[in-house]
């Protein structure tokens, strides 16, 4: 069987290995044609050895815009022609992937709050069309009708004519601009998918109906794509189910990939969910497990002849491997690992994997800067060797202080860390203790070995005192000594609350009947550790919390799987959500809230976890140590509470200022 450092060759190209990046929209184009910040994004990924790499969804329409790569112009031909030959010089192939909206122009309207015209094969109605917004916002069906949005225009026949001859000239573009291949993107609620999708297409015509109907408008694409570009290929991407219960099943997929390949197309890349609808197959979360959707390109391939690509946080080389042996993909994208860390191929092909940087699966940064790189991509600013090294000591080894020793160090800087707990990671250990979280940990276990590595001193167990601190000979103080969580004053010393910390690390009692104070997710509330202890066997009688929304924190216009994944789950094990609520009262048998229209609940519980409140201790040490002869500095969650994201951009900033 082959293996992921074999090369692969499909129709008239040769890949060297079998490893790509797939299309991934990074908003780094400017105005239709490549400029720095999409190098930065590209290049990169390239010099860090894959074996191809399809850019991100990309315009056919005749006029830039501000978001898409767009070959819908000829005059952009010779800017991307010298962003192909530079892909080129690190031996990597480069395609491009070609979009119309469909159905996903929803997207674009809930982001932009403008009315866009939606073209699909049917007038369906736009909310059902876009039911995860539903799911996270009831008022999505009057927010939508704000807009000015009216209804979904039935693509014509002609209409249809004309997106398929702009795809055929924008593929020819594309190898003229010296790409090696072209995507169909015929996946995730975009107009080509919404053809095979039961709910979005409803037609009677030629295009609905039997399978060769409703595969009609991409062979008629295929083949004039087909006419423009010769023997360059062409690949289709596919989402081999919708993942809802009344949705596109794999099976249904199987067909249409048999269809492509006897429409002529060269390649079949996998991968699932309609971003509207069930974006967690699209951004997945780390409720998925790594590879958890391995066995739908497993299954195309059984039926065509063609490569297969398969694609879903798949973050290990290994795993990769492993997957192309046993013959389930011909092919293994890599996308949020290579944003993570570009080196990735050659780095686990040196035998350096140690020194990889795996994803932790946040999805807050992944369509621009990465919250583990944050002068990185579109914030690309070189890491230069400092002029005059000094002597910097950090107290606590969370992820800030752990990240800027690590970073002050490679600058040349000298740097030591003292913790005061036996081990590193801070507050990550409560985090990972939450349900399907352990991948945040990723970014602990890189950071330990690289400051092994740079033997970077830590002192473990070691709480410095006010005296010690005074007299430390150094130019640079920086206290990284994270938060704490706390109680409201009333509820203190109450023997039936506790916060969540105590919840998820059982360092309190915590009764079977538990309500859970706070709507949003991270430090904030507790959404996750609701998630947590219920599938630990506790007893979940409400959540509440002062928010008007649940998981809050997580929504991204462009809608991320993680929200949608925990909203989700509160549907399925209708768990009770008190949304803008008061907390009244908690008696030794019950918690007694008011909701949103002031009536109130006594909900029978043991235990109230009250999440969202933590405290740092910046003010008193600001103040303690005013005087000291050296720079006081302050980073990560105790400068204020937050995320992993500012935790490390504090860091990086700062190292990167000393
Ligand atoms: C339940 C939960 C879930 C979360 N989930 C997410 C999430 O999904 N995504 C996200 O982005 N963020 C999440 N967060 C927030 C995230 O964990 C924190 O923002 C981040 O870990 C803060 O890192 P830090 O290094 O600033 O602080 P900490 O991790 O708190 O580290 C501080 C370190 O300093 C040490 N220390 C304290 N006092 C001293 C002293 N005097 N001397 C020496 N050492 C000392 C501590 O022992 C600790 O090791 C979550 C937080 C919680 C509580
Ligand atoms: C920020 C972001 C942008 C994406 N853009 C596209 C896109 O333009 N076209 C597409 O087909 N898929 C897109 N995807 C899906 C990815 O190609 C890929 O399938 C997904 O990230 C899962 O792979 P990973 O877990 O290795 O990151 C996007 C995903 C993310 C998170």
């Amino acid at each position: 069987m082959p293996r992921v450092t074999d090369p692969l060759k499909i129709r008239n190209m040769e890949i060297k290995n079998r490893l790509g990046f797939p299309p991934m929209m990074s908003g780094s184009i400017t105005n239709g044609i490549p400029g720095d910040n999409f190098y930065h994004v590209y290049e990169p990924i390239a010099k860090g050895g894959v074996g191809l790499i399809t850019v991100e969804a990309s315009s056919t329409d005749p006029m830039n815009n501000p978001i898409q790569p767009c070959l819908g112009l000829d005059g952009n031909i010779p800017a991307f022609k010298k962003f192909t030959d530079r892909i080129h010089e690190y031996g990597a192939k480069i395609g491009i992937q070609f979009a119309h909206g469909g159905i996903l122009t929803l997207m674009m309207i809930a982001i932009m709050k403008f009315p866009m015209p939606v073209w699909a094969p049917s007038s369906v109605d736009p909310v059902v069309a876009s039911s995860a917004y539903e799911l996270i916002n009831p008022n999505w069906r009057q927010d939508l009708e704000k807009t000015g949005f009216k209804e979904i225009h039935e693509i014509t026949v002609e209409e249809m004519n004309e997106v398929g001859n702009r795809f055929a000239a924008a593929a020819k573009r594309a190898i003229d601009s010296g790409f090696d291949y072209v995507e169909i993107h015929s996946c995730h609620g975009t107009l080509y998918h919404d053809f095979y999708s039961p709910y979005y297409n409803q037609r009677t015509d030629e295009y609905g109906g039997s399978w060769e109907n409703k595969t009609r408008f991409i062979k008629e694409t295929v083949e004039k794509v087909r006419d423009k570009i010769g023997d360059n290929p062409i690949f289709v991407r596919i989402s081999a189910e919708e993942l809802l219960d009344d949705g596109l099943k794999v099976e249904d997929q199987k067909k249409v990939a048999v269809l492509l390949e006897k429409a002529g197309v060269d390649c079949i890349d996998v991968s699932q969910g309609i971003q509207v609808r069930t974006p967690e197959g699209i951004n997945i979360p780390t409720y998925i497990p790594p590879g958890g959707f391995i066995h739908y390109p497993e299954a195309i391939k059984k039926v065509v002849n063609i490569p297969v690509i398969g694609v879903g946080n798949i973050i290990d080389v290994k795993m990769a491997d492993d997957f192309i042996q046993q013959g389930k993909a011909d092919i293994i994208y890599m996308g949020r690992q290579l944003i993570v860390d570009p080196e990735t191929p050659n780095k686990y092909f040196n035998g350096q994997t140690d020194d990889i940087k795996y994803c932790i699966g946040c999805q807050v940064g992944c369509g621009g800067v990465c919250v583990l790189n944050p002068f990185e991509r579109h914030n690309y600013k070189e890491l230069i060797p400092s002029e005059e090294p000094k002597k910097i000591v950090i107290l606590g080894a969370g992820i800030a202080g752990m990240e800027l020793a690590r970073v002050a160090k490679l600058r040349g800087h000298d740097v030591e860390i003292y913790e005061k707990t036996d081990r590193v990671g801070g507050l990550m250990h409560v985090l990972t203790a939450e349900y399907k979280k352990e991948q945040f940990m990723n970014i602990v276990n890189y950071q330990k070995i690289q400051l092994n590595k740079l033997n970077i001193p830590i002192h473990l167990n070691r709480e410095l005192t006010t005296n010690e601190i005074k007299d430390l000979d150094c130019d640079v103080l920086v206290f990284a000594v994270g938060t704490e969580a706390v109680l409201p004053v009333k509820y203190k010393d109450h023997p039936n609350v506790i916060t969540q910390d105590e919840a998820i690390l059982k360092s309190k009692p915590i009764g079977k009947n538990v309500v859970i104070w706070g709507l949003d997710t991270y430090w904030k509330g507790g959404t996750e550790t609701t998630i947590t202890l219920r599938e630990q066997g506790y007893n979940i009688k409400a959540i509440a919390g002062t928010e008007k929304m649940l998981a809050g924190i997580l929504t991204q216009a462009r809608l991320s799987g993680r929200v949608t994944w925990i909203h989700h789950y509160f549907q399925d094990n209708k768990i009770p959500v008190f949304k803008k609520a008061t907390l009244i009262d908690v008696t030794d048998k019950s918690v007694i809230i008011h909701d949103s229209d002031g009536k109130e609940h006594i909900i029978e519980a043991d235990t109230l976890v009250y999440c969202g409140a933590r405290t740092t201790p910046k003010k008193t040490l600001e103040s303690e140590f005013e005087n000291v002869g050296f720079k006081i500095e302050f980073i990560g969650d105790c400068k204020k509470p937050r995320d992993i994201q500012a935790a490390i951009s504090d860091a990086q900033t700062l190292a990167r200022k000393l």
